[in-house]
This record gives structure tokens, C-alpha cells and sequence, in this order.
């Protein structure tokens, strides 16, 4: 027998005639198997979090056969009271992962045999681990779709709730990062309550089109023995059958998709984050991030440091490493069923686990975050928050708005020389640059005012988000 590993491994392609492979799926290949590759063909370590869905979908499977007599209904109890046991002793982590049986399949299915014997070696008939894995992530995905919706929901009910607080306080509004017009706080946390609705409905379009079971399309091509795959998709709650078996068995598209749909949910969290630290900093001081999610330094005693925050912001860089990786497994792959495939795992898991992570602490972090009102209404006047408003009550007064725009871009100009504020100016400074303009100008400028004379569907000011709020109350209480 030739245990190779190490330097003379390279030696991988050499056959050894007298050994027998131990394993009864691998009785057409010679020698041993290097233990490198044992090691490196292995996904045990990964999809062994598949057990639950594995265990779940042989059963319906061994069920069917029984159905179809392909086992007798006594063998079909074996096979189900073994797995359930397997199913107890892998929960209870009595369960010896052994990683030469590749993956979770494997390892259960000799488990199987080994506990319940003649039975157990029954349960592959017509069916092939691709299938069988196209099944099973389908399952997890299901499960795991509703549990980051769950968390969406709960982190989307943070931000309303915090909106509530401040539905009628009015902070700047940016674009570039440079103050643009006034918003109230709560519509620019319920601007995040819009985004991760498009996420939550984004996961559950990805859940409708995965909702199909390729189970019974065997390892390409189906199979010569009368499989019903309706009753197996059936029995596993799907919607539907898959209705050609060479792309079911092909088919990574919703690990595609949903990876994305994880991606998005980092990048909004991402957004958020970055907010966040912008705004706790010295210069800013808008928001106040509770202590326990800051963290110190080293070195600098005074500092209080949004780490939470930036991991957040970072983590997203790691759920693109996963799309990316996911797209570029994909991409140029042959039809039909490629090992390439098995890599699927690590980048779905890891980005969903990412993005749970981030989306729980997240919620913790909002549940606990105050904004500071009295700063913000401090500095609420610097930088012409209110210019766009009186460009506006130019237009009510008859100028072209192109003609108005000009007007106060003028104004502002003067205002920056003389120091001052637009609503700080007099009647007479304000008619030397525009005769139209009239006493009743002060009640339409002042950033603090002009927020609650929005009147546009969608407006970030008071009236619109106390109904915006109103809405998601009663919308996510549905949920
Ligand atoms: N562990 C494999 C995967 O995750 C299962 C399918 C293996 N099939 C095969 N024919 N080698 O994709």
C-alpha cells in the first residue's frame, strides 16, 4: 500500500494494482487516494452544517422509494429510525466526522449502512449527491432566507422606532457630503427602512425561484428506475419540480442570488456605519453611539473609538469577496454537474453568516443610539440648508426658477462676504438683488422652518414622516 502525503505526493497519478479501494463507490479506481487529495477533495468541515437537510430529504426520498416498492416499507422504517438517530447523535456532537467520506452525504449514508446494515445500502437507489446537494442547499437557503428576513424586520423596527423619537427635529440633509436641504432625523432613518424593504424583498424573490426540488434528476441525466419526484418535492414543501435535470443539477443561480441579495444588505449596513462615524466624530457630534459599542486605544486614554461601526463597514468587502467568488466559480463551467460546484458552500455560508452577524449588531447599536439635537439645531443654519427653499418662493412670486436659482446663488455669494446668514439679511439687502422678493420672505427661509413646508409626496420633512412612520408601524407589525 502506498501512504503518500507530503513531498512525494506529487507522485498522485501512480497506480498501485494489488489495493483494493475500501469504499464501495470507489470500487473502479486503483491504489489508495493520496492523502492530500483526501484532504483537499474534502467539504465535510463545511457542509456538515447540511445535516438537518440532508437527513430531512432522505427521508422523503427512502419514503418515495418506498412508495414506488423500490424498498419495502419495513427497510423504509429502518432507514428512517437510523437517520433520525444520526440525526440525534450529530445534535447531540456524539456524532465522528470523519472527513476521508468527503461530505455530509457520504458520512451519513455510511453511518447509515453501518447502524441498520442491508437496509441502509438502499437509500442512494436513483439518486446522486448531485441532486441530493442541489437539494439540500435549497433547503438550508429556504430556512436561512427566513431568518435574515427576520432580522431585517427587527433591525427595520429599530429605525422606526428611533424615527419616532425625532420626527420633528431637523438635521441637514447631504449630497456629496456637503449640506444640501432639511431634513427631519427620522426621514433619514427611515431612509434605511426603505432599503432594507427592497433587501427583504429582494431575499423573497430569491427564495421563489430556488423553490423548486431537483431531487430525482439524478447525477445528469435522471434515472432508469420510477422515481417520484413529485412526492419527494411534495413531502419537502417545494412548489414545484425542476423540469430538466441536466440544469438542476447545474444550477447555482440562487446561490448567485443570494449572495448578492447579501451584498446589498452589507452595503446598505455599510452606508449606515459609515454615517455613523462620520457623524459621532468630534466635528460632527450628531449622534451619540453607546459606549458599549465603542471601543478604547492602546495608547490614547481619551479615545472612544466606533470599531463596532467600521468592522460593519468592512465586513461588506468580505460578502463581495463571496459574490465574487461565487460568479467566478460559476462562470465557463461546463453543463452539467462539476466538482467546481461543491466551493458553492463556503462563500454562500460565509456571507449569509457575515451578514447576520452585522445586521445583529447593527440592531443592538440603533436600539441604543441618541442624536444630539441640541448640536444639530446649533450649527442648522451654517451652510444655506435654506437657499433651494427661497429659490422656491422665488418661483411662488413669478420668476422663472433658472432665473431664480441665479438670484439666490448671487445672495449666497453676498452672504458669505458679509458674514452673514440668508434670513439674517434685511428687506433692502434682499430687494437690491431681486425686486420680487417681499416681508413675507423670512416665513419661507431659516433651514429650521423650511423642513415643514415640504409638500411633496416623499418629502423629508415632519408631515411626511409621521406618516411614513405610521405606514411601517402597521406594515411591519404584519410581519
Ligand atoms: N460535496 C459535493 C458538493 O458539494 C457533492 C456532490 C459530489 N458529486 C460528485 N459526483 N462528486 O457539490
Amino acid at each position: 500500500m502506498r501512504q503518500s502525503s507530503g513531498a512525494n505526493s506529487i507522485f498522485l497519478g501512480v497506480k498501485v494494482m494489488d489495493n483494493e479501494r475500501k469504499k464501495s463507490w470507489e470500487k473502479r479506481l486503483e491504489g489508495e487516494p493520496d492523502k492530500l487529495a483526501v484532504d483537499f477533495v474534502e467539504s465535510l468541515s463545511v457542509d456538515k452544517r447540511l445535516y438537518k437537510y440532508d437527513i430531512v430529504g432522505s427521508i422523503a426520498h427512502s419514503q418515495m422509494l418506498a412508495e414506488q416498492k423500490l424498498i419495502t416499507r419495513d427497510e423504509f422504517k429502518q432507514i428512517k429510525d437510523g437517520l433520525v438517530e444520526i440525526s440525534q447523535e450529530i445534535a447531540e456532537g456524539r456524532f465522528k466526522f470523519d472527513k476521508t467520506y468527503e461530505d455530509i452525504h457520504m458520512a451519513i449514508e455510511a453511518a447509515l449502512i453501518k447502524k441498520i446494515g442491508e437496509a441502509g445500502k438502499k437509500l442512494h437507489t436513483g439518486r446522486s449527491r448531485n441532486d441530493q446537494v442541489a437539494t439540500d442547499i435549497r433547503l438550508w437557503m429556504r430556512d436561512e432566507i427566513e431568518i435574515l428576513q427576520a432580522k431585517i424586520t427587527l433591525l427595520q423596527k429599530g429605525f422606526v422606532k428611533l424615527a419616532g423619537k425625532y420626527a420633528e427635529d431637523v438635521m441637514p440633509g447631504y449630497t456629496h457630503l456637503q449640506r444640501a436641504q432639511p431634513v427631519v432625523i427620522a426621514s433619514y432613518l427611515l431612509s434605511f427602512v426603505e432599503q432594507f424593504e427592497r433587501d427583504f424583498v429582494r431575499l423573497k424573490n430569491c427564495r421563489r425561484l430556488l423553490d423548486v426540488s431537483p431531487l430525482g434528476s439524478g447525477a445528469v441525466g435522471g434515472s432508469t428506475l420510477p422515481i417520484e419526484r413529485k412526492s419527494t418535492a411534495k413531502q419537502l414543501g417545494f412548489a414545484d419540480i425542476s423540469y430538466n435535470s441536466i440544469d438542476a443539477v447545474s444550477d447555482r443561480d440562487f446561490c448567485a442570488e443570494f449572495i448578492f441579495d447579501c451584498a446589498l444588505i452589507a452595503t446598505h449596513l455599510s452606508r449606515l456605519a459609515e454615517d455613523w462615524i462620520i457623524y459621532s466624530t468630534n466635528e460632527f457630534g450628531f449622534v451619540e453611539v453607546d459606549e458599549s459599542y465603542c471601543t478604547s486605544s492602546s495608547m490614547m486614554p481619551q479615545k472612544r473609538n466606533p470599531d463596532i461601526l467600521e468592522l460593519i463597514r468592512a465586513k461588506a468587502g468580505g460578502v463581495y469577496g463571496s459574490l465574487m467568488g461565487m460568479l467566478t466559480i460559476l462562470k465557463g463551467q461546463p453543463s452539467g454537474y462539476n466538482r467546481d460546484m461543491q466551493e458553492d458552500k463556503i462563500h454562500t455560508f460565509t456571507a449569509s453568516d457575515t451578514v447576520r452577524a452585522s445586521l445583529d449588531v447593527t440592531y443592538a447599536i440603533v436600539s441604543h443610539t441618541k442624536f444630539n439635537t441640541k448640536k444639530i439645531s446649533a450649527g442648522l443654519e451654517e451652510g444655506f440648508l435654506d437657499a433651494t427653499a427661497l429659490a422656491e418662493y422665488l418661483v411662488g412670486k413669478g420668476v422663472a426658477f433658472r432665473e431664480a436659482h441665479g438670484i439666490v446663488g448671487t445672495l449666497v455669494a453676498y452672504c458669505e462676504k458679509a458674514n452673514k446668514k440668508l434670513a439674517e439679511l434685511g428687506l433692502d439687502e434682499f430687494t437690491q438683488y431681486c425686486a420680487s422678493i417681499e416681508a413675507d420672505v423670512y416665513e419661507s427661509i431659516g433651514a429650521g422652518k423650511v423642513a415643514s413646508k415640504y409638500v411633496t409626496e416623499g418629502a423629508a420633512g415632519p408631515k411626511q414622516a409621521n406618516e411614513q412612520i405610521a405606514y411601517w408601524n402597521k406594515q411591519l407589525a404584519k410581519r
